[in-house]
């Protein structure tokens, strides 16, 4: 009687603690798949000269300057090694169906500050158009993305929640930047 008892006690414990493993295991899981955080974006000073690219060639460069407001701490769980984050414009030209141009990045460490509030940023990257495609467009779409660089497993890239349009003005600027 004694034995059946503790038995099924023990049994009883197993299934318990594997229940409860398993719960964990999928709690993990969820965490780690959900990478989405919202994004708040603003851009100014929008200024858009016709000068030459490191090739030489003749074409538009925009110039911005962007604010960026996001606080990716949620997506730091126990299996976030970095954070890449990449700041991407979009737009559509009589070129080209889809330009996708990188303006800017950055890595955040696990540690380090990732609740971003940033303000009147500059470019890190020069933002050229192919021809002469940025003068007067007034539908170019700026969006937040990241790669949730993990201590294993996959890779994962996601989209910010949220996007900015913005567009350049219809005359060349003389102006220094
Ligand atoms: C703006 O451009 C996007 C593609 O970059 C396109 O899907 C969308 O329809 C455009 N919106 C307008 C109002 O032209």
């Amino acid at each position: 009687m004694n034995n059946v008892l503790s038995r099924a006690n023990t049994i009883f414990a197993f299934t318990l603690s594997v229940m409860a493993a398993l719960t964990f295991g999928c709690f993990l899981t969820t965490a780690f798949d959900s990478n989405i955080a919202p994004v708040y974006m603003e851009t100014e000073k929008h200024l858009v000269k016709n000068t030459y690219t490191p090739h030489g060639e003749k074409a538009d460069r925009g110039h911005i300057t962007f604010d960026l407001t996001s606080d990716l701490d949620p997506l730091f769980t126990w299996n976030t090694k970095q954070l890449f984050l990449y700041l991407m414009v979009e737009y559509e030209t009589e070129h080209n169906k889809l330009n996708q141009v990188v303006l800017w990045d950055k890595i955040i460490k696990r540690g380090s500050k990732a609740n971003l509030d940033l303000k009147k940023m500059s470019l890190k990257y020069p933002f050229y158009d192919d021809g002469n495609g940025l003068k007067g467009h007034d539908n170019i779409t700026m969006t937040l993305n990241w790669n949730v660089v993990p201590g294993a497993g996959m890779l994962p890239r996601v989209g910010g929640q949220g996007k900015h349009v913005f567009g350049f003005p219809d005359e060349y600027s003389r102006k220094r930047v």
